[in-house]
């Protein structure tokens, strides 16, 4: 156990050596991840990042751990959610993690916060035990997806662009929650970066995807309850023919989801578990 670490808000922390420590933490992690200091700053924005209640862990002046926390609405209750938790691979199997976290709860529960949820890699059993240490249970899987499009059908619909985000309701289109990264105030956090566009029948949505413009990924797509089973959600793919196209935290009990998503040819690459703790 280090006995001269000092556990702290990320209030104050040098973005520079935050970026650069996510990026040392991740470097050899299942899924490769290396984000320039803008990539970073954009991640911080979309997810609600606040430093503020996010924990850094330093020994000796040097950050070594971070935890960093999102905090808003989700559903009816004040939720944070773990955007990230590393230590530097020299300090690791201290327990950094757990201090850090056991230091977030008070502040948290302080703030009104009732829930925590997070994401973290099926096969990362070190982040596994250390959350569950903390109180954290396993609320379900999700499944990454990644590849190009093979589309068979002729779009009969056009596919046009819209921008009133009320339109989209979980009501009328999903059969399950979104994931925070992939739900509508991520997405209205990083507006510009984004593309929404999706096909009317009697001036009613049927279907509708959103992705970022920039790499392709799919936050979210969905085809209207009393609309399915009529190809809409293929037709709504056609726009994306020969790009390469990935889709992460896809709730692995959509069935009708995730065979749609094979069907298109999109390999299933990577599963995470989402945590969840209730302080
Ligand atoms: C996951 C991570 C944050 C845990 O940090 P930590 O504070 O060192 O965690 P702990 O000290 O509680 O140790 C966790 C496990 O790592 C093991 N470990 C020990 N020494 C280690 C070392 N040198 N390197 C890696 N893991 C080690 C411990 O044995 C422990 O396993 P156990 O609980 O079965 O005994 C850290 O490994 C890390 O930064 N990993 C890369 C990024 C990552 O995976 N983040 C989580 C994404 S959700």
């Amino acid at each position: 156990m280090q006995t001269n670490i000092e556990i702290h808000s990320l209030t104050n922390v040098d973005i520079k050596d935050l970026s650069a420590l996510y990026n040392l933490s991740y470097q050899n992690y299942y899924v490769s991840i290396n984000l320039t200091e803008e990539q970073f700053q954009k991640k911080l924005i979309m997810e609600d990042i606040d430093l503020e209640f996010s924990v850094g862990a330093t020994i000796d002046g040097k950050l070594i751990g971070f935890l960093l926390y999102g905090i808003r609405m989700y559903g009816d209750k004040k939720t944070a959610y773990v955007g990230g938790t590393g230590v530097c691979p020299e300090k690791r199997g201290n327990k950094i993690t757990q201090q850090m976290l056991d230091f977030s709860f008070p502040k948290l529960k302080n703030e009104g916060v009732d829930e925590i949820f997070l994401e973290v890699n099926t096969k990362n059993d070190f982040a596994i035990n250390a959350y569950e240490a903390c109180g954290f249970e396993k609320t379900r899987v999700l499944n990454s997806y990644k590849g190009v499009p093979v589309l068979v059908v002729n779009p009969l619909h056009e596919i046009v662009a819209f921008d009133d985000l009320s339109l989209i309701t979980g009501e009328n289109f999903w059969d399950i929650k979104p994931t925070w990264k992939n739900e509508i105030q991520s997405i209205k956090n990083i507006i510009d970066n984004c593309q929404i566009n999706g096909i009317y029948e009697d001036r009613i949505l049927v279907a509708y995807k959103i992705i970022n413009k920039n790499n392709t990924r799919i936050y979210q797509f969905g085809v209207h309850h009393d609309y399915r089973n009529r190809y809409l959600a293929s037709i709504l793919f056609s726009d994306l023919k020969n790009k390469e196209i990935k889709m992460i935290n896809v709730d692995d009990r959509e069935v009708s989801t995730n065979d749609f998503i094979q069907s298109l040819g999109l390999e299933l690459y990577d599963k995470q578990y989402e945590m969840k703790k209730i302080l």
